[in-house]
């Protein structure tokens, strides 16, 4: 299977996976509604990334497998996104960058490859740029989460740093 990782850029925009392309569930607080998840949102997700490029760098990367875009991982310093406020194992460390999305939309594309290639590649670009950690809440009663399972990240050598509720936060220090 040839997976590719191409950070999100105006060329390829269009191919961040539904709903991802118009998500924004992290970008807000409060009672989550539909609203947060309409294809009329792509507007705003658009100004929010080029707002956190500027800011931070590039926050957002597509996987594509054999050349058709599947996946998606959206990750950043965690005042870029207000949703974390929310989370009882809150809040993510400033020195670390929290990975809010890592997800493989297209169901037969999961199991391939593609969440691994994603989050591998993740910690990569976290060392690149000179952060010391790398965040997110996993889940530990299954993989319906916007950055998946708790099993995931420990097997890459995460640890639990606050454990509250479902949706620990780990941490991988570099
Ligand atoms: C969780 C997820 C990111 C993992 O990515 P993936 O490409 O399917 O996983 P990989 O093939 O790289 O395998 C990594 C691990 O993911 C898990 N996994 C594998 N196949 C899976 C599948 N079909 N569904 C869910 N998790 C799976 C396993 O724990 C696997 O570990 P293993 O190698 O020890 O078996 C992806 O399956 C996904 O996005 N699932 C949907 C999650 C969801 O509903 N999110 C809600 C978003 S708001």
């Amino acid at each position: 299977m040839r997976i590719r990782i191409e950070e999100v850029s105006q060329t390829n925009f269009s191919d961040i996976p539904d709903p991802c392309r118009y998500c924004l569930y992290w970008q807000t607080t409060g009672a989550y509604s539909e609203e947060h998840l309409k294809p009329y949102n792509e507007r705003e997700k658009k100004i929010w990334l080029s707002r956190v490029a500027r800011e931070f760098g590039e926050c957002a990367k597509i996987a594509y497998l054999e050349d058709s875009p599947a996946g998606f991982v959206q990750f950043a310093p965690a005042k870029f996104f207000p949703r974390t406020a929310e989370y009882s194992s809150g809040l993510p460390s400033k020195d670390a960058v929290f990975v809010a999305c890592l997800y493989v939309a297209k169901k037969e594309a999961r199991g391939k490859g593609l969440g691994t290639a994603m989050l591998e590649d993740l910690i990569g670009e976290v060392g690149r740029r000179g952060f010391k950690a790398l965040e997110t809440f996993a889940r530990k009663s299954s993989a319906e989460n916007p950055s998946g399972s708790l099993s995931l990240y420990l097997k890459y050598g995460f640890k639990v740093v606050v454990d509250k509720d479902d949706f620990p936060l780990v941490r991988l220090e570099r």
